[in-house]
């Protein structure tokens, strides 16, 4: 029936192991999928220069899907891999929505005290394809004790609108039906009221919603203090960035984060990754937890369209997890994903 063409970017580090662990829990749950690896990262670039060729990316635009480990190597200068080859395929691809849920599940250790699932199920809709990650700025007198390095955030109506638009709907379809837009409207004055108009605006539209807003800094502390209080957030790239970080942090550790860089409107595939990066202190150990990326994988399914297997898949997810006493688990990568293959497979 459903044939999924997907593709598949391990990437560097962890990357690799956690990719290997989540292809095999997709393989498990049923669906038929052809997957094409590409070897794009560190390695391909320290052997040609290359980070991702043109040619590439058009052969990426034929896929369903992508699925993506993490990019980042210490033999390369920051910046080069995420920029030239992670951003380039969010910003290509026009994946405008950076889908980030940030949940508790039952049975998982949270730093935070006397908070129980319920406390904390929000999803942080963040922009994929604009603010400061645009790259607009630059740098005069390098070297020099009179340097100057300019790094501005790029907002468009267009960009902002389609992106609370999207928060909105998502609103919609949860049961509490809270959006609440997180940014930072008392320093950033151009860009945050652009932002806090087309919110109202759009709130006039979906009165069913309840909106609500947040500095950014007291959005940190609240995600720490009192989760409970958000449901749908909608936020710029960079302040998205940072709080799904600290949301896996309350949420049981960026070993279980997952996300989605969604293309809505499907001009192009959609991506799907652990928020974790490369991990380069942890590569090549077995320590990584593989969770994050089979979360990515539910995510990916869901978005096909294959909402069982995507339920399957978190379902085999949250039993495994609710199975974990408390922190790590002792289990090497591969068994986890190897517990949660086999569950899947049931
Ligand atoms: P990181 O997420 O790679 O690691 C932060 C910490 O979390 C490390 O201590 C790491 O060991 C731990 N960790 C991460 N994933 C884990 C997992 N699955 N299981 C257990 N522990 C895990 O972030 P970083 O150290 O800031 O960045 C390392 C490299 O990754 C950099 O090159 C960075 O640019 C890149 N990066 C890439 C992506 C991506 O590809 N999407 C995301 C974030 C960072
Ligand atoms: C993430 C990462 C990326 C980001 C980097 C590696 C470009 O931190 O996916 O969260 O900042 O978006
Ligand atoms: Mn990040």
């Amino acid at each position: 029936s459903s044939n999924i063409r997907l593709a598949v970017i391990p990437g560097d580090g962890i990357g690799t192991e956690v990719v290997t662990e989540g292809l095999k829990v997709l393989n498990a749950v049923g669906v038929k999928v052809e997957t094409t690896e590409y070897d794009l990262g560190a390695r391909r670039y320290n052997l040609s220069g290359e980070t991702l060729p043109d040619d590439v990316l058009d052969e990426l635009r034929g896929y369903d899907a992508i699925l993506l480990g993490a990019v980042g190597h210490p033999s390369v200068p920051p910046g080069v891999l995420e920029r030239d080859l992670l951003l380039k395929l969010r910003f290509e691809l026009d994946h405008y929505v950076n889908l980030r849920p940030v949940k508790l599940f039952p049975g998982v250790a949270t730093p935070l005290g006397g908070v129980s699932p319920e406390d904390i199920d929000m999803i942080v809709v963040r922009e994929g394809t604009e603010g400061p990650y645009a790259g607009a700025g630059g740098v005069m007198r390098r070297g020099t004790e009179h340097e100057i390095a300019t790094q501005e955030s790029l907002n468009t109506a267009y960009g902002v609108e389609r992106v609370v638009r999207y928060a909105f709907e998502k609103a919609l379809s949860r049961p509490r039906r809270k959006l609440t837009l997180v940014h930072k409207t008392n320093v950033l004055t151009y860009a945050g009221d652009l932002w806090a108009r087309t919110v109202d605006r759009l709130s006039l539209e979906y009165p069913e919603v309840e909106t609500d807003y947040c500095h950014v800094d007291a959005a940190s502390m609240f995600f720490v203090n009192q989760p409970a209080r958000f449901d749908v957030i909608v936020t710029d790239n960079l302040f998205g960035d940072i709080l799904t970080d600290i949301g896996a942090a309350v949420a049981g550790g960026i070993g279980l984060a997952a996300s989605g860089n969604v293309n809505p409107e499907r001009t192009a595939p959609s991506m799907f990754e652990p928020v974790h990066g490369s991990a380069p202190d942890i590569a090549g150990q077995g320590k990584a937890d593989p969770t994050a990326t089979i979360l990515s994988v539910a995510m990916l399914l869901d978005h096909l369209g294959l909402s069982e297997a995507a339920e399957r898949v978190e379902q085999a997810v949250a039993d495994d997890l609710l199975e974990r006493q408390s922190g790590w688990s002792g289990r090497t990568t591969r068994e986890i994903g190897d517990d949660i293959t086999a569950r899947v497979a049931g």
